[in-house]
């Protein structure tokens, strides 16, 4: 499916706004403190009580009483609800324990009672007075040991029905065959969000009608979700979430803080704020979940890969999806030998769920270094390998081609721009000083999704547009593409347009995840302005197809008119959105990058230091090369915390992660990074969408911790294949 726009021209094609370098409409509103968070909506609620989340004590089992006689009774509690005074709550759309309700207990911190006081501290204190006794019961908390029995499941990316087995050619036969293998197991562990703004909510009723104010990447999933736990319409429920302190996936589902906001307000008659407590969070939310991976792979000497398997497997409670690390495995890179597929185990930790590019960035963490690993053991260059290796086709489906794939050019640009070359592929045998230094790579691919997407731009009188859809700004930049994506449509500059976000009550967006929301969300702006520049062209007597929207004026033949004389009658208004088709299936939609990392390893202590990043991103048209930047620079921060901090230490005798705060679960702060480049491909893709952009959120974490990982095992020789490669395990 080719795009077609209005008389076969794309306005968004000349990129006088969009594709330039455009700083963050919001970024004044950030950096002064002003940009209202769910916590901080005075401007929507003056005096909301507060609430109190008590979180279970036990991972598994039943909670046999609740006591709330003496918090009652605390100065300032208007009301204490416990689980047991509430069926549980059915457990919508991807998430599979109960927020709230019954006598059962999932997980360690599940929400079991809520108290609600006239202030924090009184709720808090409060919350001491509430005994619960629980009965506990077994659970499974250690993935190694059940590992091995896990059944076969099918990837969460492709639908409950699909093929589990990604199996094409006879890989037993062609592996017994090859004469250069690998067979190595390779772990990355339970990783949290861990972003800045906490899960928080305001909940208000108005007889039957909530409003939740709330921090969250998809409304339309969270009104229907608050809808389907709360056995309401969905048109009863709004939810507003303009600015978001960050969410990682962590923010895709409703969690305890906006329900209980909500049951809370309507047990106290009046608006109630529940911040999720940190301490809390990491037990009561959800997690990427650990993985165990087997790669095998079998080549030619002369490198071309003739055999791979990889087998992901992953733990879960009942009902859960597992951690699909195979998905770019299907699709990276040719052999005609395949077995893939994900093995799913029962853990009784909180939910595993989606968290920063969730199935590619753990599955690249394996797959990455053993191709590394492969490389040294063909003495072959990573670079070439990887190169030699390409495919621009489905390899299970040759017919079925990549849209745009430059994934060579990654790699090219990439060795070249960092010095690849210089690097010694002798583990160990360079240094500076004290420091023993060496260089990585790795390949990131990523898919690219198309997702429904709604908006509704408004022409005002005084010639200002207004821009309204329920789209999220996780800190992203999707306000100031959204106005780039306006300006350019209509002939104006970005200071012309407003953007509202993040309301449940405009249109319906493709809102933020899986690095979704950039290319659909302006795509469906897209599809409302060229409505708006019909109903202009209707009003200024123009044909639409002919008129053109450049410097604030619209002209056609002679005729050169201001916009904003089409609004002087009365505002106009153009509403739409885009669908998809099955284009997906016709072709492969992916992103790609290349990572290159240069550490420094102390030969004396083992402690280790990035000194040079770059990536070079292959990700469709570049909409704002500052706020794309931006994405991509945080991510490789990520892919530095994934290789080398990140980790939930597990209690398997209480079943629950015990670093549970920002103190203990170390992610890199501005010490640990050093410089970093990216450099854009910048090939628009047209089979994606009319912005011929694609997904940039995810792609640049994608591949980045194999990249230092392989960088340390350059400096120091010793192969860690356990996540993350702390000091203990390579001194
Ligand atoms: Mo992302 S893990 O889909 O928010």
């Amino acid at each position: 499916m080719e795009f077609t726009t209005p008389a076969g021209r794309n306005p968004i094609d000349r990129l006088t706004v969009v594709g330039r370098p455009t700083p963050r409409i919001d970024g004044p509103l950030k950096v002064t403190g002003t940009a209202p968070y769910a916590a901080e909506r005075h401007d929507a609620v003056t005096s909301p009580a507060y609430g109190w989340i008590i979180g279970a004590t036990v991972a598994k089992g039943r909670v046999r009483l609740a006591d709330v006689s003496a918090a009652k009774a605390a100065p300032g509690v208007i009301a204490v609800l416990t689980t047991l005074d509430h069926a549980p709550v059915p457990a919508v759309f991807r998430q599979t324990a109960s927020l709230f309700g019954g006598d059962e207990i999932a997980h360690y911190h599940q929400a079991v009672a809520l108290v609600v006081a006239e202030t924090f501290e009184a709720a808090r204190a409060a919350a001491r007075l509430v005994r619960i006794e629980y009965e506990a019961a077994p659970g499974a908390y250690d993935l190694a040991a059940v590992a091995a029995d896990a059944p076969p499941s099918p990837d969460p990316n492709e639908g409950p029905d699909a093929e589990i087995y990604d199996r094409v050619g006879d890989f037993d036969a062609a592996f017994a065959a090859a004469p250069v293998t690998l067979d190595e197991i390779y772990t990355t562990p339970d990783e949290t969000h861990a972003m800045m703004e906490p899960h928080a909510s305001i909940a208000a009723w108005d007889g039957d009608r909530l409003t939740v104010w709330t921090s969250n990447q998809m409304i339309g999933w969270a009104r229907d979700a608050l809808a389907g736990a709360l056995g309401i319409a969905a048109e009863n429920v709004r939810v507003d979430s303009p600015f978001i302190g960050g969410g990682f996936g962590g923010k895709l589902y409703i969690r305890a803080d906006a329900l209980l906001a909500a049951l809370g307000a309507k047990a106290a008659g009046r608006p109630v704020k529940v911040v999720l407590q940190r301490p809390i969070i990491i037990n009561n939310g959800t997690r990427r979940a650990a993985t165990i991976q087997r790669i095998r792979l079998g080549a030619r000497p002369d490198g071309t890969l003739t055999a791979i398997s990889h087998v992901s497997t992953s733990g879960n409670l009942p009902g859960g999806f597992p951690e699909a690390g195979i998905a770019p495995t299907k699709l990276f890179y040719a052999a005609p030998n395949r077995d893939n597929y994900l093995k799913l185990a029962r853990l009784d930790f909180g939910e595993g769920s989606d968290m920063r590019a969730p199935g590619e960035a753990p599955g690249l963490m394996a797959f990455e270094m053993a191709l590394d690993e492969f490389a040294e053991r063909l003495d072959i260059d990573p670079v070439e390998l990887r190169v030699m290796n390409d495919t621009q086709a489905d390899p299970r489906d040759p017919g079925r081609r990549f849209s745009e794939r430059h994934l060579v050019e990654c790699l090219r640009t990439g060795a070249e721009r960092f010095g690849w070359s210089e690097r010694d592929k002798i583990p160990g045998s360079v240094r500076d000083g004290k420091w023993l230094v060496g260089m990585g790579m790795a390949a990131g691919f990523r898919l690219n999704l198309p997702f429904p997407s709604e908006a509704r731009i408004r022409l005002e009188r005084d010639g200002r547009l207004t821009v309204e859809t329920d789209m999220t700004d996780i800190g992203t930049g999707t306000y100031t593409i959204l106005a780039q994506t306006a300006a350019e449509m209509l002939g104006l500059t970005v200071d012309a347009v407003t953007v509202k976000l993040g309301d449940s009550v405009n249109p319906r967006a493709a809102g933020s995840g899986g690095q979704w929301g950039a290319n659909n969300s302006t795509s469906g702006l897209y599809a409302a302005c060229v409505k708006l520049r019909e109903a202009v062209a209707a009003r200024l007597g123009f044909n639409a197809d002919d008129a053109d929207f450049a410097d604030g004026h619209v002209t056609a033949g002679n005729r050169r008119v201001p916009l904003a004389d089409a609004a002087a009658g009365g505002p106009l208004v153009g509403e739409d959105g885009i669908a998809y088709g099955d284009l997906d299936k016709t072709f492969v939609q992916a992103t790609f990058a290349s990572h290159f990392v240069e550490v420094g390893v102390d030969q004396f202590t083992g402690e280790m230091r990035v000194r040079r990043m770059l990536a070079v991103v292959d990700s469709g048209r570049i909409l704002n090369p500052i706020t794309a930047r931006s994405q991509v620079i945080g991510a490789m921060t990520m892919g530095v915390g994934a290789a080398l901090m990140e980790a939930l230490a597990v209690d398997p005798r209480h079943g629950f992660f015990v670093n549970n705060d920002l103190g203990f679960y170390e992610v890199p702060v501005h010490g640990d990074i050093p410089h970093q480049d990216v450099i854009f491909l910048d090939y628009p893709d047209a089979k994606s969408s009319p912005m011929k952009a694609k997904g940039i959120g995810e792609i640049g974490l994608c591949g980045v911790a194999a990249a230092v990982a392989n960088a340390v095992y350059n400096a120091t020789g010793v192969r860690v294949r356990d996540y993350p490669v702390t000091l203990d395990k390579h001194l």
